[in-house]
């Protein structure tokens, strides 16, 4: 067992509720095993400029757990290893300031709440002999290795009262309304907010679409009598015979921004179905807010068993959910790879059973 005193915590990638109820379990748990907690604000930049970092106490965390965002601040930029770091003190290469600063400080283990991007971050610098642990973040739930990831419920609960609020003034308009959620890579808010929202279409990466087969699905409906369809699209959803909605080219490391998605589809299908169509957004909406109760207790099942990693030794792994287990995977496994939807799952098969149209 190494000797733990004083440990580093960071958020880093996009925000996602349940970020504050990992630092305080962090915060709480290593504090309880005597063990000093500095907060590192705005992801690695924390172990880069000395005054971007402080120590939190159990006082520092009470009234967090409810709050979405991320006391520490964060950022989603690219590839950090590219360019030069420029501080009062000089010019310096980032990851040998990081691991400099990482010393200065003397901490003797980090954890890294963050995404794909960050935990393939931290897995350089656990490779260059900073000992880590990873707690996987995305609403998109697409981290590969865990079932699941805080944040995905609390944004699913609210593209499905989304989704609820256009269905009534879809049905008193007549009229098609294409709900556009988030989902880079993979179609996992799309497919649980359209099944509990009561969707008609679901538009998913994992399954690229083809509008003529949306609009017989709709005209069906049409022939039954509904008087409305409610589209629910994934940001990276994808025509068979086109290319991903982008707003922003990929650059220096950035991934692409996406964006579009249902505004293209809503043209589209308008003019194909000859109905008045109108789309819907949500976008960031999904990552604000107060976590559900799900997503606040598994952040704190991530925290607790973070510190527990490090208290152990065991560096390099990434907190996974393997119900009704929290188990260490390596870090390595993990970054790099996408959890996709697979196309047997169940939920997919009963909502194709019960006539919801993927567009294939
Ligand atoms: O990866 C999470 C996510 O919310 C994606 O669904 C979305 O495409 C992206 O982040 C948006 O990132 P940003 O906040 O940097 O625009």
């Amino acid at each position: 067992m190494p000797t733990i005193k004083k440990i580093g915590v960071l958020t880093g990638g996009g925000d996602a509720p349940g970020l504050n109820a990992v630092i305080r379990a962090v915060v709480k748990t290593a504090s309880n095993a005597d063990v000093t907690v500095i907060g590192l604000e705005d992801s690695f930049d924390g172990l880069i400029y000395p005054e971007r970092s402080r120590i939190l106490t159990p006082k520092d965390v009470t009234g967090i757990l409810r709050l979405g965002g991320t006391i520490l601040g964060t950022v989603n930029r690219g590839n950090p290893f590219a360019e030069p770091i420029v501080t009062p003190e000089g010019t310096f290469d980032y990851s040998e300031r990081v691991m400099q600063m990482f010393q200065e400080m003397e901490l003797d283990a980090l954890i890294c709440i963050g995404g794909d991007g960050t935990l393939g971050i931290s897995y350089e610098f656990y490779k260059k002999g900073i000992p880590l642990v990873g707690v996987p973040k995305t609403i998109d739930n697409d981290i590969y290795g865990t079932t699941s990831c805080f944040g995905f419920d609390t944004a699913v609960s609210f593209a499905t009262d989304a989704i609820d609020r256009l269905h009534t003034t879809a049905e008193a308009h007549r009229r098609i309304i294409v709900v556009e959620v988030m989902g880079r890579y993979a179609g996992w808010i799309a497919l649980h907010a359209g099944v509990a929202g009561g969707a008609d279409v679901i538009l998913i990466p994992e399954i690229p679409y083809d509008l003529d087969k949306v609009v017989t699905c709709l005209r069906h409906r049409d022939e039954r009598g509904a008087r409305f369809s409610i589209v629910v699209v994934a940001e990276g959803a994808r025509p068979k015979d086109g290319n991903l909605s982008i707003l922003e080219e990929a650059h220096a490391g950035y991934a692409e921004r996406l964006g579009g998605a249902a505004k293209a589809c809503a043209d589209e299908l308008g003019k194909l179905a000859g109905k008045e169509t109108r789309y819907v957004v949500l976008g960031h909406l999904q990552r604000g807010g107060a976590p559900t109760a799900f997503d606040r207790t598994l952040a704190t099942r991530f925290g607790g068993k973070a510190v527990e990693l490090v208290l152990r030794g065991q560096f390099g792994k990434m907190v996974a959910n393997h119900p009704p287990e929290l188990v260490p995977i390596p870090l390595g496994e993990v970054v790099g790879r996408t959890k996709m939807v697979p196309l047997d799952y169940d939920l997919v098969q009963t909502a194709r059973m019960m006539g919801v149209s993927f567009g294939d």
